[in-house]
């Protein structure tokens, strides 16, 4: 049995408030455009930065704003119900930077996280490959040792935020015959020699966040990059992803809860049969279904979270493995019926670009794919029940 451990702090709520005013004004405005044009947009990075909301769970000893796993939530929450792709500035600011937080020298934290923290660099993760996505261990990307350097060669897939970010910290196999213990993880540079993207992926939704290959010819760099101790690189990415997968439960939540308001504030307004639609059962009843989901989902979300909190904090959850594996499954599997059933509630106006749901229900299928499908998530929930 496992107690909820959050308490809803005031100053979770009053970060709510300040983070929905913002998105509500400078971000939810801008969010069909992005779409539209998938152009990642500076101008909410910079919104972001000036309110020191970009990066917040960087510590205060690097920098930066030291919020906690629930605020992080709710900052990626609270961005997300205005726009999904805008909500990947914070996630994967976090996503880049939790191996460094969990394995990296004190050195290399320091070097790395302050520019981050500063809204100088954003960081991404780069995992997966073209051979290697859900069976992330399978990859080729190679580090070779050579005096005080690595040189890597590889193609990095499916890179959330490449090309716009500064730093990756990208995993490379260096012993290729210890299989998942002869994978290492590093610091890579966007202006490092060898370094290069390859085009954005066209994409159903998230437009404005740039996905991309990052190609690694040649790439030789300082030694100390290296993030932990030769050939643990794979652990830091999956526990990197135990606190992370909370990150994209938030943000599946946030877009849930967009199309949820927007849903409700027209089945009002819309009339047929001589009143208003609300006052039919029948949708009556799917907006109690929709938001019930979305609670249930919510609360699992925070809950994991506060153990994630924890777990940084020094203090291992042995539970946070599955807990953030059922957060972000849940709440992708809800954001994405939530998100269907708002725009069946608009009906044909729901199917177009006139109205937000369409792009939210596009944007919400990502959450049930990236960092692990949702199959996967199953299946590292099944291996910690069972074993
Ligand atoms: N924390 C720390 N270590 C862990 C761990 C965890 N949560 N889970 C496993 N490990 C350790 C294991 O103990 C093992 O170490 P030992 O050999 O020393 O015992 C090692 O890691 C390998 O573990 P497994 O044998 O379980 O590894 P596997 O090859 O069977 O794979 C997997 C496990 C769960 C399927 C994993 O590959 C996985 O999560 N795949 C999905 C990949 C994924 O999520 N990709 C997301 C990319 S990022 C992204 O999408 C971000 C974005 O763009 C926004």
């Amino acid at each position: 049995m496992s107690f909820p451990l959050y308490a809803p702090a005031e100053e979770h709520d009053m970060l709510r408030e300040t983070v929905r005013a913002l998105a509500d004004e400078k971000i939810a405005p801008h969010a069909a455009e992005i779409d539209e044009t998938e152009e990642f947009s500076w101008d909410v990075y910079k919104a972001l930065v000036a309110a020191d909301l970009h990066a917040v769970h960087v510590p205060e000893q690097y920098g930066g704003a030291g919020a906690d796993a629930l605020a992080t939530v709710i900052v990626i929450e609270e961005v997300a119900r205005a726009c999904a792709s805008s909500s990947l500035i914070p996630a994967v600011n976090k996503l880049g930077t939790v191996p460094l937080l969990l394995s990296a020298s004190e050195e290399l934290k320091s070097r790395y996280l302050a520019p981050v923290a500063r809204g100088e660099a954003m960081f991404s993760y780069a995992l997966s490959e073209p051979e290697a996505g859900s069976d992330a261990a399978a990859m080729k990307t190679r580090a070779v040792a050579d005096g005080d350097s690595y040189v890597l060669n590889g193609t990095k897939m499916w890179i959330t935020n490449a090309g716009v970010s500064e730093y990756y910290t990208l995993m490379a196999v260096t012993d290729p015959s210890a299989g998942a213990r002869g994978i290492s993880a590093f610091v890579v540079e966007k202006s490092d020699e060898g370094v290069s993207f390859g085009p954005k992926e066209k994409k159903l939704g998230i437009k404005g966040s740039p996905t991309r290959q990052v190609i690694l010819d040649n790439v030789r760099i300082p030694a100390d990059r290296m993030v932990g101790a030769p050939g643990t690189g794979f652990k830091t990415a999956l526990a990197t992803l135990d606190h992370t997968r909370i990150t994209i439960a938030a943000q599946a939540l946030g877009i849930a809860q967009g199309a949820l308001d927007f849903a409700i504030g027209y089945v009002k307004e819309r009339k047929q049969f001589g009143r208003p639609i609300a006052d039919f059962q029948g949708l009556q009843f799917m907006i109690a279904d929709m938001s019930m989901k979305l609670e249930a989902a919510r609360q699992l979300t925070y809950h994991a979270a506060a153990k994630s909190e924890r777990a940084m904090a020094g203090e291992p959850q042995k539970d946070l493995t599955f807990l953030s594996s059922a957060a972000k499954c849940a709440a992708s599997d809800a954001a994405m019926e939530i998100t269907t059933d708002a725009v069946q509630l608009l009906g044909g106006y729901g199917y177009t670009k006139d109205f937000p749901v369409e792009r939210m229900m596009r944007d919400a299928k990502i959450t049930q794919i990236y960092e692990g499908t949702n199959q996967i998530q199953r299946m590292v929930m099944a291996r910690q029940l069972l074993k």
